[in-house]
């Protein structure tokens, strides 16, 4: 009896706390707010009630314009929501009733252009219960300028809407939010969010970097938030659907990073749960099942950190929480850190299995840092705690988000025009800013406007006289001629051929022709994702395919690669060079158009995929083809061309197998004469790098040398460059193979499908060069043009051998790597049968 009353009892008290619960969230209800309509919309899944619709318990002071656009581009998910907008000539603020406590608040803005009214015309400030949001704020210049405290609403799929969030504490019982626009100017505002947020996110004490364990004092009942990043490390975004507790937008990593290489992906999805019962809505649980490790730990003498590099204001104090789950390790002291905040040590001998009391335990830090008013950036570093003398050495990190402190109630900062006032600077900022934008485009067009006249002209000199066109072909804008010469003496024909005979040129597509070449970037067209964004497979407007290469928008560090890219290669035109057949600058978008090339990157006919395996004629068919490339580039031009990132995902193959190098993102000028090599943050892949360029970041053509090295060791073995599966001994393809190349005996790790289809004597040659491709010293190593000379070669014995063993013809190889030569037979009979 007295159990069961206790039990009654028990129920009761629940059912009172929920009831509690219950009236609590109804009083600290949200507030989703469409602007400048009186109709609501679902994005999201949340109802977003129009800011003029009767009884929503929203008032503003002011009526101004209702603005609605007609035509669209950002994220199709918000466009209801930015379809609309309020637009403000004089001051106007909107007033809702909440309770004393503390709010996320998002503005979203969509930049757009409405009667006389262009976004890019418009300067404005928003306050907020006392607290300076913005000053002399313009969206378009915003999002052309700053990569910093942008959440673009939806992820990275749209650069031209912008989302600025907020956390603050308000003591009255009403939030307002003052929209000024500057003297003679505009402001507009498409949605306006306000969540209530019951939950301890911050914790007033903070660690101070460099503190020497000291804290600083957050002071959040008097001081206002912004958020400047949320990154979710190693994983794709997180979209605010996906985060049910606030909504919040979380990025991917990735274009943060200073060598993206330098950490590499690693998840786990099972039983992940939260280090503290209390914390669960600190950030939801897929943020602490992706994380980067460091990719080479055991691979490389010398070891690095993972380093994200953010655009930050000056000035201000910083709040960084770092998310950390150890995903792999099941007991303490096996991966053991350091943390670096703008090159001080944030903390050392980090173990988060330690410090979250187990695996798979979500758990977060935050660390207090100042940013002097001569620095806009902060540095996030993680790397080897070598003090320590543990047996791991690797770091973990899941997830990285930044928030700027207020300053006597001031968020703001105006970057380019704070000491000049009215509106005659906010327009010479926005010359600056957009003025900017468009030189370089305009410089873009006349280059490739350039470009299209000369082929035409060389088109026209071509059909004027057919036999001309064999003998003179291509040659890039600036070469000079007696380089030319002596480019082909030394590699014997090919070099200025014209592609296939056909004229190309750069074209200029709108973004309406690549959406409808890409099914409007439709997921399933999606033939790979490199550092600068994903690449589609497209159809342009003749039926002709084309590879469509979309940068990630949020990618600074994008935008370079997108005009190396499209200069380099409106510069060279190569039979063993992917070309480019234009480009898509409309609305910040950067998207280049190359030919497509069917067979994909020779890595996927190498190992990872079903595709049938090359012969070994092949495989250095398309060596020889790479190479010429890589010759091309190193010497075609007066300065030559340093590619920097050869690799076997780089070498792509079209539909007669024929090689061609591609990426020029990262390519840079090689030297002048006067120098010997370009001083240069170091950049490649992993796996491919040359290490004395990492020693020495001095750039030189040897560096390409040296990862054609790997590349060819890779195409002999047929497995990953870094495999860290492996034994410590073969995780570096460059370290066995050398090893086994020392000995003469390369044949021991041959890939085992083309046991048996090839010359002795053309496999020890070819050995031979990939071994003095990796030569310590790059000035011991051969150029390319010498590489290819003895590439041929090895092809010449190769076809000399086949002639006498015709037996182990050209397709004759096995694709089960069980089956012995003997086998082979049996397979070339089912096929002919086929
Ligand atoms: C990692 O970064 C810190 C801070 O910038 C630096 O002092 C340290 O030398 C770096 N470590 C390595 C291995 O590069």
């Amino acid at each position: 009896m007295k159990v069961q009353a206790m039990g009654l009892l028990g129920i009761l008290r629940l059912v009172i706390i929920f009831g509690f619960m219950e009236i609590g969230k109804a009083q600290r209800k949200s507030f989703l707010i469409s602007c400048g309509t009186n109709s609501s919309v679902t994005v999201d899944g949340r109802r977003w009630i129009g800011d003029t619709v009767p009884g929503n318990n929203v008032t503003f002071s002011a009526s101004g314009i209702e603005a609605s656009t007609g035509t669209f581009s950002g994220d199709p998910v918000y466009e209801p929501l930015y379809r609309t907008a309020r637009i403000f000539t004089d001051s106007l603020n909107y007033t809702v009733q909440g309770t004393p406590g503390n709010y996320f608040l998002r503005l979203h803005f969509y930049p757009l252009v409405y009667m006389n009214y262009n976004a890019n015309d418009s300067v404005f400030a928003v306050e907020s219960n006392r607290l300076r949001l913005v000053s002399e704020f313009n969206v378009p210049g915003e999002i052309l300028n700053k990569n910093s405290n942008l959440l673009r609403s939806g992820g990275n799929s749209s650069f031209t809407s912008l989302v600025k969030e907020y956390f603050f504490t308000i003591d009255a019982n009403i939030i307002v939010i003052d929209f000024i626009p500057s003297k003679g100017s505009f402001g507009f505002v498409n949605a306006i969010e306000i969540i209530p947020v019951d939950d301890k996110l911050f914790n007033d004490s903070v660690r101070r970097v460099g503190g020497n364990g000291g804290s600083s004092s957050l002071n959040l009942d008097t001081r206002g938030v912004e958020t400047m990043y949320r990154l979710n490390v190693g994983g794709s975004a997180v979209k605010p659907s996906q985060d049910l507790d606030f909504w919040r937008l979380w990025d991917v990593d990735s274009s943060y990073m200073v060598n993206p290489d330098a950490g590499s992906e690693t998840r786990n999805r099972t039983n992940i749960t939260y280090a503290s019962p209390n914390n669960t809505f600190v950030a939801p649980l897929p943020i602490y099942e992706t994380a980067r490790i460091l990719s080479n730990t055991e691979v490389l003498e010398r070891r690095f950190n993972m380093s994200w590099k953010l655009e930050v204001d000056p000035d201000f104090d910083y709040l960084v929480r770092l998310h950390f789950c150890e995903l792999r390790f099941d007991k303490p002291n096996q991966r053991i850190f350091r943390i670096y905040i703008n090159n001080r040590t944030a903390a050392e001998n980090f173990d988060i299995f330690v410090r979250a009391g187990g695996m798979n335990k979500a758990y977060h830090e935050d660390y207090f840092d100042e940013i002097s008013s001569k620095s806009n950036t902060l540095w996030i570093q993680l790397g080897p705690d070598t003090t320590t003398g543990s047996a791991g050495t690797d770091a973990l990190l899941n997830g990285l988000e930044v928030f700027k402190l207020s300053q006597n109630g001031n968020l703001a900062y105006v970057q380019r025009y704070s000491n000049i006032e009215g509106k005659k600077t906010s327009k010479s900022f926005l010359w600056i800013g957009i003025g900017a934008g468009i030189a370089s485009i305009a410089i873009l067009a006349a280059l490739v406007m350039l470009i299209v006249w000369f082929c035409k002209r060389k088109n026209k000199d071509d059909d004027d006289d057919d036999a001309k066109k064999t003998a003179s072909g291509w040659k890039p804008l600036f070469l000079h001629g007696s380089i030319a010469n002596r480019t082909a003496k030394a590699t014997g024909s090919t070099v200025y051929q014209n592609p296939n005979g056909t004229v190309r040129s750069g074209r200029r597509f709108t973004l309406a022709e690549i959406r409808a070449a890409t099914n409007n970037f439709d997921e399933r067209l999606g033939i790979g994702v490199g550092g600068f964004g994903k690449v589609y497979k497209g159809e342009i407007d003749d039926g002709t395919l084309a590879a469509i290469k979309r940068a990630n928008p949020q990618s600074h560090q994008g935008l370079a690669e997108f005009e190396t890219e499209i200069e380099m290669l409106s510069k060279l035109r190569h039979r063993h060079l992917v070309s480019l057949i234009g480009f898509c600058d409309e609305q910040n978008e950067m998207i280049l158009v190359y030919e497509y090339m069917d067979n994909g990157t020779l890595r996927s006919h190498l190992f990872g995929s079903d595709l049938p395996p090359l012969s070994w004629k092949q495989r250095l068919e398309v060596c020889i083809g790479a190479a010429r490339g890589l010759h091309y580039l190193h010497t075609g031009s007066e300065r030559g061309i340093i590619h920097r990132d050869v690799k076997t995902t780089n070498i792509l193959l079209d539909e007669n197998f024929v090689a061609k190098m591609a990426d020029f993102g990262l390519s840079k000028t090689g030297p002048s004469l006067e120098h010997t090599h370009v001083s240069t943050a170091v950049k490649g892949s992993f796996g491919y790098l040359d290490p004395e360029y990492f020693r020495r970041q001095q750039l030189t053509e040897k560096s390409d040398v040296y990862s054609f090295g790997v590349v060819l060791f890779e195409v002999v073995c047929a497995r990953a460059v870094i495999n860290p599966t492996l034994p410590k001994d073969q995780i570096n393809l460059a370290e066995w193979a050398m090893h086994w190349q020392r000995q003469r005996s390369l044949e021991s790790i041959i890939d085992p499908r083309i046991r048996g289809k090839y010359s002795q004597e053309s496999l020890m040659k070819f050995g031979e060069i990939a071994e003095k491709c990796l030569a310590d010293e790059g000035k011991s190593r051969p150029t390319m043009g010498e590489v290819l000379w003895h590439l041929e070669y090895v092809l010449q014995l190769q076809e000399a051998w086949l002639h006498t063993n015709a037996d182990a013809g050209e397709n004759s190889v096995s694709s089960n790597p069980d089956l012995g030569p003997n086998d082979v037979g049996e397979c070339e009979v089912q096929d002919a049968t086929n």
